[in-house]
């Protein structure tokens, strides 16, 4: 097991060595992993180049780490913990093995229809066990993963389908989520209109609606299962950078980015950070509330916690029902030790009743996190005061896709807190503030752009199939270093507190949206010329959308009626998540010379904060900005 840091004097010991000697330092913690065969070096490395690989030469399968090696010693400790969405079905108890076993079955099943190794698996399902199933049965026999919350539209499903090639659909019929039925099939089968590289899809039965099955592509899961027999499956030796899964994320322009996670690196990593921040002990219940299909879901429900050995609690509902005390009586039934949330959530549930907190016993919580967003003062006491009472460490857990795992964070009880701040880097990880002569910034306070200085485990490798691209996102900006994309403040102890997105990335309830596919979908109605869509502050969501929209002359519908046109493409070609909070129409967007959209300005517009707009010497036509601010409906 990897050793945790017990003492704040132990982590600044480790952190000192792991920037010193990286290569002895994560090679260290490689050694308590299984692994086939030892690497060859702990790191080759060319930032500059976006080339970085861990473990060169080192033979494994995560799955032989996340269930094979805890059979002898813990084979009837829980895995997973499944709770519905609602309440009077019974949760699932599966033990690691249990789960060893359906991750077998599954794995010939997978088999059976013609999936191998490097293959590409899309998951298009809800938060119930055989989501994990699925997951881990691809990484057993070396297929990639692709998994696609289950709350994209079609259009999502089906660009995401095809930008991967997928062989193979995973999805379910049906799914209850609080009082509303979405049925995924429907969604699958109209993305399947245009997703050519699809050659079978595996539907596993949620509920008990009929379901429409099209011949010769489509079977049941149960039916998959009842052609193998053989309940046993080797696992296939992978490469240590081999590719583990694939999962989009957005950018700030173009079409989604999949990122792809390696095998060895995203395991060491997701695991010590899992170990090291949250401090789990041998019977704690560890509760993460995420969605599988974000990274956090595969990073910290998944990956991290069963190659840990961890009893990780997985729940297909939502906060707010049957009510908003829902998390609560969770972790009163299950003895939740550990619960890791979002901010978005923390604010929604603190707008409720406190007695919906206070008709439940917590007293089995020790340590609380988030994740996500900048988690607001208000936010962070609220939770502190009523759900830790005062006496769980809450880590605020600063990462992204990209890095596969927690890399700025306080490690729980070992590390200071401090309100509103993730505070310090993990070992390993070397964060650098640039000022905006793309220069690094080293006296403290201050503040800047975060970019790290130096590779972790488990940074993502590429974009699927576009290494040019991720090239340029993330080690252009500063020659030898990534740039994260984030800005970021730090204070005289080192403390890093994370202010938001830098570029055209809007977290709208913890939910990452590229602006530019938005205006997309927006620029698709006959009635719009343009828009732009910027993010504002909203006290629930964090952030929300706001889009500035020009239109035809001629257009025959009402203002009102057209905004409820435009939210319907979004939610058809995105998702519901992605819809606009506010739309004005306005005459002109603000623009530069050269014609681009001064998206800054309309920034400032839509977050009511127009003391000053900076300079606006550039603009072609000032007098437009007039125009918006006088109508502006904040
Ligand atoms: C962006 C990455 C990684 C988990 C979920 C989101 C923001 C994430 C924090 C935090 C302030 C945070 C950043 C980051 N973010 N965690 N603790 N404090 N901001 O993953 O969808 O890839 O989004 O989320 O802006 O760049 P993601």
């Amino acid at each position: 097991m990897v050793q945790k840091i017990h003492s704040y004097k132990k982590y600044k010991e480790d952190y000192q060595e792991s920037v010193e000697d990286p290569g002895k330092f994560w090679g260290k913690i490689a050694e308590s992993f299984l692994w086939r065969k030892k690497w060859d070096t702990v790191l080759e490395s060319d930032m500059a180049n976006a080339d970085v690989k861990w473990f060169q030469g080192g033979k494994l399968n995560i799955t032989e780490n996340c269930l094979d090696r805890h059979l002898e010693k813990n084979g009837n400790k829980t895995a997973i913990i499944w709770e519905p969405n609602n309440p009077d079905e019974e949760s699932r108890y599966i033990t690691y093995r249990q789960l060893y076993v359906k991750v077998s079955r599954f794995a010939n099943v997978l088999k059976n229809n013609g999936v191998k190794k490097g293959d590409r698996v899309c998951l298009y399902m809800p938060m119930i066990p055989e989501l994990s199933i699925a997951m881990l049965a691809c990484a057993r026999i070396g297929a990639i993963h692709s998994i696609v919350f289950a709350g994209f539209s079609s259009t999502a499903l089906s660009s995401r389908i095809n930008d991967s090639q997928c062989k193979l659909l995973i999805t379910a019929n049906e799914v209850y989520r609080g009082t509303k039925p979405i049925n995924l099939k429907a969604v699958c089968d109209e993305a399947l209109e245009n997703t050519p590289s699809i050659e079978k899809v595996i539907v596993y039965r949620r509920t008990v609606e009929p379901t429409q099955m099209k011949e010769g592509r489509d079977s049941f899961w149960f039916e998959e299962l009842q052609k193998i027999e053989n309940f046993e499956c080797e696992a296939e030796e992978m490469d240590a950078e081999d590719p583990l899964f694939i999962l989009y994320t957005s950018g700030s322009t173009g079409k989604p980015k999949g990122m792809v996670h390696s095998t060895g690196g995203y395991m060491v990593g997701s695991t010590y950070s899992f170990q090291n921040v949250f401090q789990y002990q041998k019977d704690d219940i560890y509760w993460c509330t995420a969605d599988i299909g974000w990274i956090t879901g595969h990073s910290y429900i998944i990956y991290g916690p069963l190659a840990a050995g961890a009893t990780t609690v997985m729940f297909e509902g939502v906060p707010s029902y049957p009510d908003y005390g829902r998390f609560w009586e969770i972790v009163e039934k299950l003895k939740v030790t550990h619960f890791y949330t979002a901010p978005t959530a923390i604010r929604a549930l603190a707008k409720h009743p406190l007695s919906l907190v206070e008709k439940y016993d917590l007293s089995s919580l020790k340590v609380l996190g988030s994740v996500g967003e900048p988690i607001n003062e208000e936010a962070w006491h609220w939770y502190n005061d009523n759900i830790g009472k005062g006496t769980c460490p809450i880590v605020d857990t600063w990462w992204q896709t990209e890095t596969g795992a927690i890399m700025i964070s306080p490690l729980a009880g070992v590390t200071p807190l401090r309100p509103t701040f993730a505070t310090m880097p993990l070992p390993g990880v070397q964060p650098a503030l640039m000022d905006e002569h793309g220069k690094e910034i080293t006296e403290s306070p201050a503040e800047g752009r975060l970019a790290m200085k130096a590779p972790w485990p488990s940074i993502a490798r590429t974009i699927y199939g576009d290494h040019q691209r991720y090239k340029d996102t993330y080690f252009s900006a500063y020659s030898g270093m990534y740039f994260t994309g984030d800005g970021a403040y730090r204070d005289a102890m080192g403390n890093y507190r994370i202010t938001g997105r830098v570029d055209d990335v809007v977290i709208v309830s913890g939910h990452n949206l590229g602006t530019a596919p938005i205006e997309n979908a927006v620029d698709e109605h006959d009635a719009v010329v343009e828009c732009a869509v910027v993010g504002f502050p909203h006290d629930i969501k964090g952030n929300a959308l706001y889009a500035y929209v020009t239109k035809y002359d001629e257009v025959r519908i009402s203002d009102d009626e057209l905004r409820v046109e435009i939210n319907k493409l979004i939610a058809s070609s995105i998702g519901a998540i992605a819809k606009l909070d506010k739309i004005q129409f306005v005459s002109g967007l603000p623009k530069t010379r050269s014609g681009k959209i001064m998206r800054r300005i309309l920034r400032k517009i839509a977050s009511n904060d127009t003391s000053n707009l900076g300079d606006t010497s550039t603009l072609l036509n000032p007098e437009v900005v007039e125009e918006i601010m006088e109508k502006s409906l904040v």
